[in-house]
């Protein structure tokens, strides 16, 4: 496997100022160490020329190398040490890169930590070399206070990293898996900051507590990270990842199972508001991907690639089941919301020559089980630490790029026809609006997991798919513009693409589960999406809306035949809630995103505005229907069962909004000096509302600012940073 690196470089001449002190003797040479300007913004009025020998653009890495041997099984993690929530660097030298981050799941009585170190390694030529270790963690936990995986209530990955000198930003992923499930399931996707002449480090935690099943037994885990050192790409990765599990008092008393009819029961007496992750967390998780044990196992989809297929064969008291997705765009669609729609493209000569990609800008991820389409993610765009100007995301790296965002689909109802002890067929694929959905050859790294919730008899779970949208596997999309004379030359191209109408997609099937619950699940969505795009020789800018919800819905399967139209809208479905006993998980989303860059002879400078806005919520049936506590445990994932009382649980928003600019002089075709700005606002609530509210504010060598309220502040990420 060689996953590419994205986008280009490397060493931040702008940072020689503060670098003063610690002079080398290598400095004369690191000095004249400069940023390349990614090729897609190349134009024929600016010929780049003398950059940095080696890559020069995305997609260039050495793809076909050939793979290096594995490393061997490391021995056993080591180990329980007293967990320290960010690890100092070793080298005060060294810059804190970071990125503005929502804290794992918080639990409001306190915790005890245990951390095991997974893997702890200086990524060189790791190329096809990732970091293989078989995991136990009755070994690693033993003689510590998490040595029960039963008793934890929390579970995060956690990542301190440090590099210096000169390279690219790398595609990093962590699988775990066993033989009995299935090996190879994605729970960590991850980029790093490109380092700078001085050095940076970054600290990363992510929840995961939704893999509880895979963590709390023994398990197969890859920690891949692919990086090249040479004489020109300096810098090594230094990674450690560790795993800590946390516990707390109260769940030890027995009695808190969210499943089964008397669910309700242990809520009265446990004054915990964190449920254990055994209790809330799926009870199988199954990978959707290679499957591989000691290899990165992620799909390359896309164009003559073809799209991802596993098969899955389902417990036959299976209840309620997720599809979890990872997705995204690299190489020649790693900017994939720049994309020029094909009529136009086709008529420009030299767009290719010329570091231009096709297939307009519009990407979604479809699931289809058995070849029968079940939803569909529209991705956020994530922008790597060398996206389009490097300056733009030193020291602050993108919401999503340390740890990227993943999307649900909920194919519960399809449930009824999957426990048949027959191996199903999940297929994952990219496509666009334009014909056919082409995109990009094999640009999308993409994999995913189905998290399997268990009814607590072992009979098997009946039911049928009873309503379903048709056609919705055909995206459709509009494109307009115009363009006059040759856009790369004296001309300009200006067009919109975007979706005729919001695209909505909803199933409903019958559940009977073997203990005798018996209702209908329902899975629906909507998406718009438009982007305004510009090109001419000197400049490119993108627009881009995209906004929907998704809900997960369960209802009495005496409620109102209505429920079951197809193109229920969002409203209907309110209506519907207040007046059956509809119990819905909904999330919102909205990624905006405006991208510009302006190129001349001597300045290449660039914009970028984006927001990550999402909210989770339950409803809870009005009074005018009693609810039914037990179909009210059966909707929603693992995120929205961090509170024992789920239906108590308040709405979970996180908030990004970010803009950014970058000014850079050009000399012979790179970037001799610059200075990029960012501005941040975060807003993070939890389901027990909990708060973080946080202003940030960073040029290239500095953190301007950094405002940092709310009553969980003490958990935010990163912790409160030294302005400066
Ligand atoms: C990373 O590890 C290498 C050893 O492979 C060491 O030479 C280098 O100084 C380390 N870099 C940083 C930034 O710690
Ligand atoms: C899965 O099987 C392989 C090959 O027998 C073995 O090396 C590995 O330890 C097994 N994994 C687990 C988690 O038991
Ligand atoms: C991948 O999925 C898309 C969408 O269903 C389909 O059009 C295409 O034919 C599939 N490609 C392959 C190679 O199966
Ligand atoms: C654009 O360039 C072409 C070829 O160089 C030239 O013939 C034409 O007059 C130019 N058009 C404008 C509007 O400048
Ligand atoms: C391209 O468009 C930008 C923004 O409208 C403008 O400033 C620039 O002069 C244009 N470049 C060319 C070569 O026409
Ligand atoms: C950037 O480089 C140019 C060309 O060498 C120089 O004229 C300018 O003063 C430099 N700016 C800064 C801020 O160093
Ligand atoms: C960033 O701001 C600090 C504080 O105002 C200033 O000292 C530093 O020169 C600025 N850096 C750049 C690259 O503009």
């Amino acid at each position: 496997m060689h996953l590419s690196s994205y986008a280009l470089l490397v060493a931040v001449v702008a940072s020689s100022s503060s670098a003063t002190t610690h002079t080398r003797k290598h400095e004369a040479k690191d000095r004249s160490q400069q940023l390349k300007i990614p090729a897609i913004w190349k134009s024929p009025l600016f010929k780049s020329g003398a950059g940095p020998p080696g890559l020069d653009a995305p997609g260039s890495l050495p793809f076909g190398s050939p793979p290096t041997p594995l490393t061997p099984p490391s021995s056993q993690p080591s180990p329980p040490k007293v967990p320290s929530s960010a690890s100092p660097p070793k080298h005060s030298s060294l810059q804190e890169n970071f990125q503005v981050h929502q804290p794992a799941p918080i639990l409001t009585v306190p915790a005890l930590a245990c951390s095991v170190t997974l893997v702890d390694r200086s990524f060189t030529n790791s190329y096809g070399s990732p970091s293989y270790l078989s995991f136990d963690p009755h070994f690693s936990f033993a003689g510590s206070a998490c040595a029960d995986p039963a008793q934890w209530t929390g579970l995060t990955l956690d990542i301190h990293g440090e590099t210096r000198g000169r390279q690219f930003d790398r595609l990093g992923t962590v699988w775990v898996g066993n033989n009995r499930t299935g090996q190879g399931v994605e729970v960590f996707r991850l980029d790093n900051p490109e380092p700078t002449r001085q050095g940076v480090y970054w600290d990363v935690n992510k929840d995961v507590g939704k893999y509880y099943s895979l963590f709390s037994e023994k398990a197969d885990v890859i920690f891949d990270l692919p990086n090249i050192v040479d004489s020109t790409y300096t810098g090594a990765l230094n990674v450690t990842l560790k795993l800590t599990a946390s516990v707390d008092g109260f769940i030890a008393r027995r009695g808190l199972h969210r499943r089964g009819a008397s669910a309700d029961q242990g809520h009265k007496t446990v004054h915990s508001t964190a449920a254990s992750l055994k209790g809330r967390a799926a009870d199988v998780v199954f990978p959707l991907s290679k499957r591989l044990q000691t290899d990165n196992s992620v799909f390359q989809v896309g164009g003559s690639a073809g799209n991802g297929t596993t098969p899955v064969t389902f417990p036959r008291n299976a209840a309620r089941a997720v599809v979890e997705v990872y997705a995204s765009g690299t190489a020649s669609e790693e900017f994939w919301y720049t994309g020029l729609p094909d009529k136009y493209y086709n008529q420009i000569p030299g767009a290719a020559e010329n570091g231009y990609y096709g297939h307009g800008p519009y990407r979604e991820v479809q699931l289809y089980i058995d070849g029968t389409f079940a939803g569909f993610v529209t991705p956020y765009p994530i922008i790597f630490t060398g996206g389009i100007n490097p300056l733009l995301w030193r020291p602050s790296a993108n919401y999503g790029t340390f740890d990227q965002p993943t999307y649900n689909i909920d194919i519960t109802p399809f449930l009824g026809q999957l426990t048949d002890d027959k191996e199903h067929s999940f297929e994952l694929a990219v496509v666009s609006s334009e014909v056919g959905g082409a995109i990009n050859d094999a640009s999308w790294f993409v994999s995913g997991n189905v998290q399997v919730y268990l009814d607590s008899s072992e009979e098997r779970t009946t039911g049928k798919v009873v309503k379903m949208a048709k056609g919705a596997e055909v995206v459709d999309g509009y494109t307009t513009g115009s363009i006059t004379g040759d856009p790369l030359g004296n001309g300009t191209l200006t067009y919109e693409v975007g979706l005729k109408q919001p695209r909505s997609f909803g199933v409903a099937g019958t559940i009977k589960t073997g203990s005798g619950l018996e209702y209908v699940a329902g899975w629906y969505q909507s998406a718009k999406y438009s982007n305004t795009g510009f090109v001419n020789a000197t400049a490119q800018t993108n627009d881009q809306t995209s906004s929907g919800w998704t809900r997960s819905v369960v209802l009495d399967n005496k409620s109102p035949n209505n429920v079951l139209d197809d193109d229920l809208s969002s409203d209907d479905l309110q209506t519907l809630e207040n007046s059956a006993g509809v119990h819905a998980v909904q999330l919102d989303y909205n990624y905006p995103l405006y991208v510009a860059s302006f190129l001349s002879n001597a300045a290449f400078d660039a914009q970028v505005t984006q927001q990550f806005d999402r909210t989770i919520q339950n409803t809870i049936p009005s009074r005018a229907s009693p609810p039914r506590a037990d179909l009210g445990l059966m909707v929603g994932d693992e995120t929205t069962f961090v509170h024992a009382k789920p239906a108590a649980a308040l709405p979970h928003t996180i908030l990004s909004r970010r803009k950014e600019e970058a000014v850079s002089v050009l000399m012979n075709g790179a970037i001799v000096n610059g200075t990029g700005t960012s501005e941040q606002s975060f807003m993070y609530k939890d389901m027990a509302g909990g708060t973080i509210d946080r202003e940030t504010r960073t040029n290239t060598t500095s953190v301007l600012e950094d405002r940092l309220a709310g009553s969980v502040r003490g958990r935010a990420q990163p912790g409160q940073l030294r302005v400066v």
